[in-house]
């Protein structure tokens, strides 16, 4: 159902953003000396798997790349209790650790996910997420690094799906109405 979704970001903006960001995150992290401890980017499936593969090709240095998978169990769109479902293998004591994540709402998810990190020592932990969702948020979270800021409609694509669809567009749009998707 094509026309109940509107499109929010081009794929041209889209490609545009993430290279300005993985400029920046080269340049903040030029200073780690990347042949003995690379920074570790995780990427949070499954919906930040575009973003994550576009961001960490844009790294122009020595990284390591690692995944993991968080459920909440959601009702519809209201997240509840988080489980880790796939963990990341990598060992992350003293190392700079890069969550990348695809959006941001109530930010539960990665509020739990950044608990459970820090039990492991690592020298630094960062968040990069693709969308924050400013006026949703119910705990204190903060990105380090924001792709764009989109206001509260549910949105699907490049990565980011409802019930499992949408995810493979290559661009983000709104869903107009969710009982129609
Ligand atoms: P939070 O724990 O409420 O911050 O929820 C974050 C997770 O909810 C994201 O990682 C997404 O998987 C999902 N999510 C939240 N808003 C949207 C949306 O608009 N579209 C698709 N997924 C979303
Ligand atoms: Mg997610």
């Amino acid at each position: 159902m094509k026309n109940n979704l509107k499109v929010l970001l081009t794929e041209e903006q889209i490609q545009k953003r993430v290279k300005e960001l993985a400029a920046q995150i080269t340049l903040d992290y030029s200073s780690v000396d990347n042949s003995i401890r690379r920074p570790v980017f995780i990427c949070t499936l499954k919906g930040a798997v575009y973003f994550f593969a576009d961001l960490t090709k844009n790294i122009k240095r020595p990284i390591m790349l690692d995944f993991a998978k968080l459920s909440s169990y959601r009702n519809g769109t209201v997240s509840g209790d988080m489980e880790m479902q796939s963990d990341i293998t990598t060992d992350i004591e003293g190392r700079d650790v890069i969550i990348v994540e695809d959006i941001i709402d109530s930010g539960k998810t990665l509020k739990f996910f950044v608990e459970l990190l820090k039990k492991r020592n690592p020298k630094s932990i960062k968040i990069c997420c693709f969308l924050d969702k400013k006026e949703r948020r119910e705990v204190d979270m903060e990105a380090d690094y924001v792709g764009f800021d989109i206001p509260c409609g549910f949105v699907v694509g490049y990565g980011l799906d409802y019930a499992e669809k949408y995810r493979e567009l290559p661009y983000l749009a709104e869903i107009l109405d969710p009982s129609k998707a």
